[in-house]
This record gives structure tokens, C-alpha cells and sequence, in this order.
């Protein structure tokens, strides 16, 4: 079983969306797939009624939209860097000429409102705030109420959010979180193959957008949500993933993909329970973690509830990993200048509670 932080286990029936016969990317059946992957996906951002703001799926990786979120927007930039995603991100925006102010928090912790309230004021004005929700590196996950208040005084400054290993795995809230552009590879906590990002927009970062001069064909954002909502791709888009990705929306949406004793709920209900699922998973990783004296790198406050990134103490992390892996389940190291220092487990997903607890026994049996 697949453990790591993305790419993580995808259920047989999501295979079987894969195989279906090609079909034309202009023709009847891709506009019905279009059609279906919407409502899911505007549950998905947690989008409120009647919402103004637009959701759209990209065929490239969660990063290609990374650079092409900040074509719309203007040149100033604060960029909040905790971990390597939002790295990432921060080097994306100097790569591509923008005028970058970094906001550096140390890693395993969540930017605080007043922390960024106070870049804002010393520094700004921003036309940007870029932020990784769930810090994938750090397992650390950024609370957005405390980002919407601070951004309450800056109305011009779009809040670019990285949710790739959030959604679908805690509450997004789009526009209560005053979220401007959320951006997400589909191999997290969505349990798709990857290949394809899924995006949305809120009408004040399509406004900006529309009036710059984007100077890119493929990444531009605009293109490709209007696209979208004429019920066309630029180009030619990665077709079986749409068949998957429909289905996985209304498997969510319908519960299917619940406990069997929650399989009744369905709707904005369904999703509730399923990021109720995933706080369960880490609230269990982390009390086993402390059956071996072991705590998690970030604080418990900001603990994500998709990726439990965890000290490795006296445990040698690397021989846990291989111990694991002989047993056919598959954990992650740490990311970058964790290596070593922590080792990670992506309980995010169609993953169950049951499969948890046969992987931490497992996980107990090498460590014996
Ligand atoms: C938080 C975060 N942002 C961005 C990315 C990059 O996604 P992709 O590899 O799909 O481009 C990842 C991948 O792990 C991630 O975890």
C-alpha cells in the first residue's frame, strides 16, 4: 500500500474509468465529463451559494499552475515560505520577474495573521500573496481565517493559495477564507493517477487578470477557465483523468467512498465526513507516534490532517522505510533538509481507518 505523500493509492474502480474507449476531445461525451467534474468540484473548494468564483481543471502538474496563477496578477509579490512547496513557489514568482518580498516562517510552523498582517503593512502594497496550505514537506497546514483577516485592509491583494495535498482532504472554504486562486495536483488526498491540476478563481482575480497582458499561450489561467466554462480545452487534455476524475467527484459526493456506517450521507455532507475521516487518520498517527516517544515536526496546533510528518528521534528512518517496504507497505522520508530527521505517512485518501491501523501494526512489528 502506497503511504507516501502523493501519489497515494486509487481504487480499482477509478481504473476502470481509465480504460474506457478514447473519445474525441470536441465531441458530445467530453462535455457531458466536463459537466460532471463541476458540481463535485465547486464542493471540493467548498465554494458558498451562488458563488461568483469559477473552477476549472488544467492539463499539466500542480506546479505549471503554480507559475501560471501569477501571470494575472501584478508585479509585487509576498511570497510566505515555510517549507519546500512554498520555496517552490517564491523561486516561480522570482523566475518569472516578479518583484518578490518573502515572508520566511520556520518550517513545522503556519504563518500567523499577525505575522502576515505586519509584512503586509511594512512592506506592501502586494498585488500577490502566494501561500501553501498544507506544507507537504513540513506536514504543517496554515488555519486561512486568521490569512483572510489579515488581508481584510488590502482589497487588491490577491491571495494565491496551493491547496495540492488539502483538497479533498480538509475544508477548503473558498470564498469564506477569501481565497482569490486555489491551485491542486488530483494525486493527494483526490486519489486520482496525476497528470491533471484542478483550479479555481474568484471573480476579483479574473477581473485582474483579464486586464494584464498574460504573455503565455498554454499556463494562461484565463484561457484555460474560460475554456472551461464554454466546455472546452485548449488544447488536447488529458481525457481518461477527466472519465476519472468525474467519477471520483460523485463517488465523494455520494458517499461511496465513506465508512460503510456513514455511507448514507452525501453532498456537502459527504465531504464533511470525508475530511472528518482524515482528521480521525491523523489524530491515530499521532497516538501512535507517541507509543514510541515520538512527536511530529510541526506544532500539534497546525498538524495537517492529510500528512503526518513526524520525528524520527532515536528510530533510524531509514531502515523503518525499508522494513516497511519489505512488508509491501510504503512510507515517505523526510523532504529535503528533513531527510533523515523525519519520515512522513500520507494517510489521505480513499485510505480507511482499517488499512491505517494494519500499516501501523506493521510499522510496530519492524520497529520490534
Ligand atoms: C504542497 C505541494 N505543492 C505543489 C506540489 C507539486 O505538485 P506537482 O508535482 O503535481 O506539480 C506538491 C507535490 O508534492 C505539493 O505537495
Amino acid at each position: 500500500m502506497l503511504w507516501i505523500p502523493g501519489p497515494t493509492e486509487v481504487r480499482p474502480e477509478i481504473f476502470e474509468e481509465l480504460t474506457r474507449p478514447m473519445i474525441g476531445h470536441r465531441s458530445a461525451e467530453m462535455v457531458q465529463f466536463i459537466e460532471r467534474i463541476d458540481p463535485g468540484l465547486r464542493l471540493a473548494f467548498g465554494l458558498a451559494e451562488g458563488s461568483t468564483s469559477l473552477v476549472a481543471v488544467g492539463n499539466h502538474s500542480a506546479t505549471a499552475m503554480m507559475e501560471g496563477s501569477l501571470l494575472g496578477t501584478g508585479p509585487r509579490v509576498l511570497s510566505v515560505v515555510c517549507g519546500a512547496f512554498s520555496k517552490r513557489w517564491r523561486d516561480i514568482a522570482q523566475l518569472v520577474g516578479k518583484d518578490v518580498t518573502t515572508l520566511e516562517v520556520e518550517w513545522g510552523r503556519a504563518v500567523t495573521g499577525e505575522e502576515l498582517a505586519r509584512a503586509l503593512d511594512e512592506h506592501g502594497p502586494f498585488d500577490a500573496v502566494t501561500l501553501v496550505l498544507n506544507e507537504t514537506s513540513t506536514g504543517a497546514f496554515t488555519p486561512l481565517a486568521p490569512v483572510a483577516a489579515a488581508l481584510r485592509e488590502h482589497d487588491d491583494t490577491l491571495l494565491l493559495v496551493d491547496v495540492v495535498s488539502a483538497i479533498a482532504g480538509a475544508p477548503l472554504d473558498f470564498d469564506t477564507n477569501r481565497i482569490d486562486f486555489a491551485l491542486a495536483g488530483v494525486q493527494k488526498a483526490l486519489a486520482l493517477p496525476p497528470g491533471i491540476c484542478v483550479l479555481c478563481a474568484s471573480e476579483r482575480y479574473m477581473n485582474q487578470a483579464k486586464g494584464r497582458e498574460r504573455r503565455a499561450w498554454y499556463l494562461d489561467p484565463v484561457r484555460t477557465i474560460e475554456g472551461h466554462v464554454a466546455r472546452k480545452t485548449p488544447a488536447t487534455p488529458c481525457i481518461p483523468l477527466y472519465a476519472a476524475l468525474a467519477r471520483q467527484l460523485e463517488d465523494i459526493s455520494s458517499g461511496a467512498t465513506l465508512p460503510t456506517g456513514e455511507r448514507g450521507k452525501s453532498g456537502a455532507d459527504a465531504w464533511t465526513a470525508r475530511f472528518e475521516k482524515h482528521a480521525r487518520m491523523q489524530a491515530r498517527t499521532k497516538r501512535w507516534a507517541a507509543s514510541h516517544a515520538l512527536e511530529l515536526f510541526p506544532d500539534d496546533a497546525v498538524a495537517s490532517p492529510t500528512i503526518s510528518c513526524i520525528r524520527a528521534g532515536s528510530i533510524d528512518a531509514a531502515a523503518l522505510i525499508a522494513g516497511l517496504a519489505e512488508r509491501d507497505e510504503r512510507i515517505g522520508g523526510g523532504y529535503g533538509p528533513l531527510k533523515g530527521e523525519t519520515f512522513r505517512i500520507g494517510h489521505m485518501g480513499d485510505h480507511t481507518e482499517e488499512g491505517l491501523e494494519r500499516l501501523l501494526t506493521t510499522a510496530d512489528d519492524v520497529l520490534g
